[in-house]
């Protein structure tokens, strides 16, 4: 692919080329706030059916893009899809958020197998039919959580309580939960290769509990080395795919992060201080980010202040447009429009 004449920005970018069109997606593109997606949830029942249902899950990773002029997909699947394949039950709960059948016992880690693999082929599948379906100048993302935070999942059984179940249990038997993280860095590398030879052009590896391995101490053992080596695994074992890595919250060690690993791009949350970290991150990488979730809610003349100063720092950089976090299910999708005509009007 490397070889082949680039038409998506956002590739271009990754590939280090330049642009003269700033790409722009964002994390949870395809979502509660839509009514168009709302409409096909309902009918589903769940999230997991749809996540399950290659022809829904198509539908809806391009729903964002029918609506608004973006430059990326991001394949409709969630993080904790691999904990399911490792036969944890998963349940999303309507105000809960989800609830995982957690790792209790040191024999669970040793017996840990990809039993279900084949409950991830719906994924697979989503990503083919998405690739035939898309527009054509629209990048295809593929996903997965990074080791560490499904740990926290696996390990805490929720999102809940700042993960203290998982931190108490790295605290007391840090061996086992780098036996831990090293299974699943086996199973997260199988995961994006087989998104990649599906047909995704970039994957993204969400990080979005690496302040807690920050706050212990453990940045460097429980994020940066797994993710090396899960970044070896697919870029030997595939042609020309990029990757995006987003640890979130983890403030001035972005620059030690990007420093340390292999990546084509870094995502940014919106709690970092963009100047500082151009200024001292001296080593070539496409940015992307950092919109506050919150000021794309209020919209208005904030949101066009803020995402003009987000162009302005990152004008001498590769960066592709995107938010610090998910969009948020509060979200007035004409805000989106409005933000979206706001980075094209400066590209004139
Ligand atoms: O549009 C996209 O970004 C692609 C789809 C996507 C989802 N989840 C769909 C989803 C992606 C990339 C994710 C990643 C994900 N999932 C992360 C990492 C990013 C982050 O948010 O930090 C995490 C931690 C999860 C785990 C997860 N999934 C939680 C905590 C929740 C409940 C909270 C919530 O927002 O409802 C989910 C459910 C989920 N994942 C929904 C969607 C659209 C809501 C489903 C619904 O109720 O209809």
């Amino acid at each position: 692919m490397k070889n082949k004449i680039i038409t998506s920005s956002l590739i271009k970018l990754l590939a280090g080329k330049e642009s003269q069109r700033t790409p722009i997606w964002f994390m949870r593109q395809a979502g509660r706030y839509l009514p168009e997606y709302r409409k096909i949830r309902k009918e589903a029942g769940s999230f997991l059916n749809i996540c399950m249902d290659y022809n829904l899950a198509t539908e809806i990773t391009l729903q964002p893009a029918k609506r608004f002029d973006l430059d990326a997909v991001i394949v409709f699947s969630d993080i904790l899809t691999i904990p399911m394949a490792l036969d944890r039950e998963v349940e999303f709960k309507e105000k809960e958020g989800p609830i995982i059948n957690r790792i209790t016992s040191l024999k669970e880690i040793r017996e840990l197998e990809c039993k279900k693999i084949n409950f991830l082929e719906p994924v697979y599948k989503t990503i083919h039919k998405v690739k035939t379906e898309k527009p054509m100048n629209c990048a295809l993302i593929g996903f997965s959580g990074a080791p560490f935070t499904l740990a926290c999942y696996l390990l805490q059984g929720s999102g809940k309580e700042g993960f203290k179940k998982c931190v108490d249990f790295f605290r007391k038997e840090e061996d086992y939960f780098l036996k831990l993280l090293e299974k699943l860095e086996e199973f997260i590398s199988i995961h994006l290769i087989n998104q990649i030879k599906s047909g995704a052009d970039v994957v993204q590896i969400f990080d979005s509990h690496a302040h807690i391995a920050l706050a212990n101490n453990k940045l460097r053992e429980y994020c940066i080395n797994p993710v090396r080596k899960i970044i070896k695994k697919v870029k030997n074992e595939t042609e020309g795919a990029y990757i995006i890595c987003f640890p979130r919250n983890i403030g001035s060690k972005y620059t030690e992060y990007i420093a340390s690993l292999d990546l084509d791009g870094i995502s940014l949350d919106h709690n970092i201080n963009r100047k500082e970290l151009i200024k001292n991150n001296n080593k070539e990488v496409c940015y992307q980010g950092n919109l506050s979730p919150e000021t794309l809610v209020e919209g208005g003349k904030k949101m066009e202040e803020e995402v003009k100063s987000i162009i302005s720092d990152f004008s001498k950089e590769r960066h592709i447009f995107n938010l610090g976090h998910g969009v948020l299910k509060e979200t007035n999708p004409d805000n989106i429009l409005e933000l979206i005509k706001i980075i094209r009007s400066l590209e004139k």
